[in-house]
């Protein structure tokens, strides 16, 4: 029988990319355990859900009833483990469902990967559990030490501290990678690149944070899925992986490039006030990854950047059924203390 693996959050950005790279890619069955919040859709898996090695399951991953009857009835050998509440604007307006899906919900996974004796469990973490570096810092190693700044960076940072005890304590046999900023198709336009894309394509404004000096490593997202799947396959037990594009841009040079793509004006550029605690920098060493999963990323970003406009100019129904309903309050409290305290904006919705 073929092997069979849970993708946790596998409707959301990186999950529905990483199902159908595995699909395509291995012969495997894909269970995708999602619970379909504001940032997860079926609608991102249209072209696999006829594929008879895909299946979903509805549900929270906090939910260990659930989440160990699904191990057993797709007898399932590994689990990647991709659900979270990913925004960190979001966590600045309430970390509490960050600590319920985040923390309480991969000690959840931990709890029934070493239970039923699951054979592999790939924590997808991220470089922001580092903090922030300065201009003149060496990129963040898998040594650097965790010095996380957001709600939503203590709660990745909390989780990947659960699955290094649950490896130490219980030899659950669990790898954590460590990624920098994604972008390509299906990203939520909350995160920078979709939602500069989607708003320069409406001609509304582009709300770049403070001075947009800030630097983050973009890397194509499904070099980042090659990377899982290096590291499922050959990850050893208990070790950080980390994966980045070595892309390093600032916001505004990322803002603007997407602009003279769309061949739209920089006045449509509007400097808003900063999010509170802003990480500076973000930068990732991969040298591990690419000598011991022999991984390396391959799309660079100008490329990169081309294939998402043209995926988002494609794909303008998506953009506004993902924007529609909830989303739409909370964009309107999202602006709220966003223009509030911009010395620089509007009060124009973005
Ligand atoms: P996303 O917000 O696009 O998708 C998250 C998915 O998880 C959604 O489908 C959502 O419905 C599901 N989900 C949320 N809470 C759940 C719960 N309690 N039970 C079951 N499903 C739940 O996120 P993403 O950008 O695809 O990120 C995926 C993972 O990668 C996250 O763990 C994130 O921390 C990590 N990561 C993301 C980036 C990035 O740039 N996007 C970078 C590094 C690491
Ligand atoms: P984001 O995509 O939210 O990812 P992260 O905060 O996890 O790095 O933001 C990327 C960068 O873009 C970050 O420095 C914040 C900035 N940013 C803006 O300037 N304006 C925006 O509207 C958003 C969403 C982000």
């Amino acid at each position: 029988m073929s092997h069979t693996v849970i993708v946790t959050g596998g409707a959301g950005f990186i999950g529905s990319n990483l199902v159908r790279w595995i699909l395509r890619w291995r012969d495997w069955h894909v269970v995708n355990l999602d619970a379909l919040t504001y940032a997860g859709n079926l609608d991102n898996l249209r072209q696999v859900e006829q594929n008879p090695r895909y299946h979903f399951v509805h549900g929270r991953i906090e939910d260990a009833r659930l989440v160990r009857q699904v191990i057993e009835q797709y007898a399932v050998g590994g689990i990647i483990h991709c659900a979270a509440e990913s925004h960190v604007d979001r966590s600045i307006l309430s970390a509490e469902p960050f600590i319920e899906t985040n923390v309480r919900g991969t000690l959840v996974l931990l709890e029934a990967a070493r239970a039923c004796s699951i054979e592999r469990f790939v924590h997808v973490s991220t470089d922001e559990v580092y903090g922030s570096l300065e201009p003149e810092d060496p990129p963040f190693t898998e040594e650097s030490p965790l010095r996380p700044n957001s709600p939503y960076a203590a709660s990745k940072a909390a989780a990947d501290c659960l699955v290094r005890a649950f490896v130490h304590t219980y030899g659950v046999p669990a790898i954590i990678t460590r990624c920098s900023n994604n972008y390509g198709p299906y990203q939520f336009p909350e995160k920078l690149i979709p939602l500069m894309i989607a708003n320069a394509l409406e001609e509304k404004p582009l709300p770049v944070y403070g001075d947009g000096q800030q630097v983050r490593d973009w890397i194509y997202v499904e070099d980042h899925c090659r990377g899982l799947i290096a590291a499922y396959e050959h990850g050893q037990v208990g070790e950080v992986y980390n994966f980045g594009g070595e892309s390093e841009r600032r916001n505004v040079d990322v803002v603007r490039a997407i602009l003279r793509l769309l061949g739209k004006p920089e006045s449509l550029i509007q400097h808003v006030a900063d999010r509170p605690g802003h990480d500076r920098r973000y930068a990732i060493d991969c040298t591990k990854a690419r000598q011991q999963l022999g991984w390396a990323p391959t799309v660079d970003f100008d490329q990169g950047l081309e294939r998402t406009i043209a995926w988002y100019r494609n794909n303008q129904a998506w953009v506004n059924a993902v924007r529609s309903g909830e989303y739409r309050s909370y964009y309107r409290q999202q602006y709220g203390w966003r223009l509030s305290e911009s010395s620089q904006g509007s009060s124009q919705e973005a």
